[in-house]
């Protein structure tokens, strides 16, 4: 069955590790992540964005992740990305997803904490986990997208009231990193990070992941980083090996001989991720 990451997260941020949070999109990414995961030992979280549960059904989305959970004999959990939508949560959860995020990012302070107090409510009932979000990381997913003049970086003293207002197991923050592709290396605000961490004790989550050096990871990590989100690592993974194994091989059209490159490119990733934060061998 697949876990609330609650404790795993948790056991994450009391050890100084960071659990793997990737976005997967289909049966060959779902596969391809928990792969990775049952070769490194690790526990981790396989998330989908609203896009996704639209594209693949919740449904179909839960009963992958079960059989996967099933087969694997590792820590699994299903997480809802980035939804701004109360109804899409509720369907989430009515699915069996463990685990969901309320992005109320873009609302004013007292709506964020209204809508996210809600959500608790809802998903406390079902023994599901919400991440919420805190300041505005920039960049684009899918729907998503907050320019550079709209970010603003989490402030450390509103962490603390905004966790204890909303009872939330996990909490997003913004600290430079952006979604999708960097133009030049991102710049982090490593104090910032410190400092709430020193006051906030629940995991903490650094979206935007993908394209930050490793060193800068690790460095987060040790700040207190507990769940690290990686979406556009795994897509420009997936997309490189298909146009590859496409390209030359024009006359191929067995989905599973085209697949099965990409499948693994995206493993291979995942893998690589998965031990750089430290994770590997703690399921
Ligand atoms: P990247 O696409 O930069 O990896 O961000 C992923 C993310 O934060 C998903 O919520
Ligand atoms: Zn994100
Ligand atoms: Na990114």
């Amino acid at each position: 069955e697949l876990v609330n990451p609650r404790e795993v997260l948790q056991a994450a941020r009391e050890n100084g590790y960071a659990v793997g949070a990737f976005n997967i999109h289909n049966l060959e990414t779902l596969w391809a992540v928990v792969e990775a995961a049952i070769e490194a030992k690790a526990p981790v979280i396989l998330q989908a964005t609203p896009g996704t549960v639209k594209f693949a059904g919740a449904d179909f989305l839960v009963a992958m992740a079960r059989a996967a959970a099933r087969r694997a004999g590792i820590p699994i959990a299903l997480h809802l990305d980035h939804s701004q939508d109360l109804d899409m949560i509720a369907l989430c959860i009515e699915a069996g997803f463990s685990s969901v995020m309320f992005d109320g990012s873009k609302l004013p302070w007292d709506e964020n904490i209204r809508l996210t107090r809600q959500v608790v409510t809802m998903a406390r009932n079902r023994g599901v986990a919400v991440e919420a979000e805190l300041g505005r990381i920039g960049g684009r997913e899918e729907e998503l997208q907050v320019r550079a003049k709209d970010v603003y970086y989490t402030d450390p003293a509103e962490a603390v009231t905004f966790v204890e207002a909303t009872g939330i197991d996990s909490l997003a923050i913004a600290i430079g990193t952006a979604h999708g592709v960097y133009q030049g290396e991102p710049r982090l605000d490593f104090e910032r990070l410190a400092s709430i961490a020193a006051k906030v004790k629940l995991p903490l989550v650094l979206h935007g992941a993908s394209g930050v050096p490793d060193e800068a990871i690790t460095r987060c990590i040790q700040l207190g980083i507990s769940k690290i989100n990686i979406a556009t690592d795994l897509k420009l993974a997936m997309a490189a090996a298909l146009r590859e194994t496409l390209l030359s091989n024009p006359e191929e059209n067995d989905p599973r001989r085209y697949l099965n490159p990409a499948r693994n490119r995206v493993k291979e990733v995942a893998l690589a991720k998965i031990r750089l934060f430290g994770a590997a061998g703690r399921a």
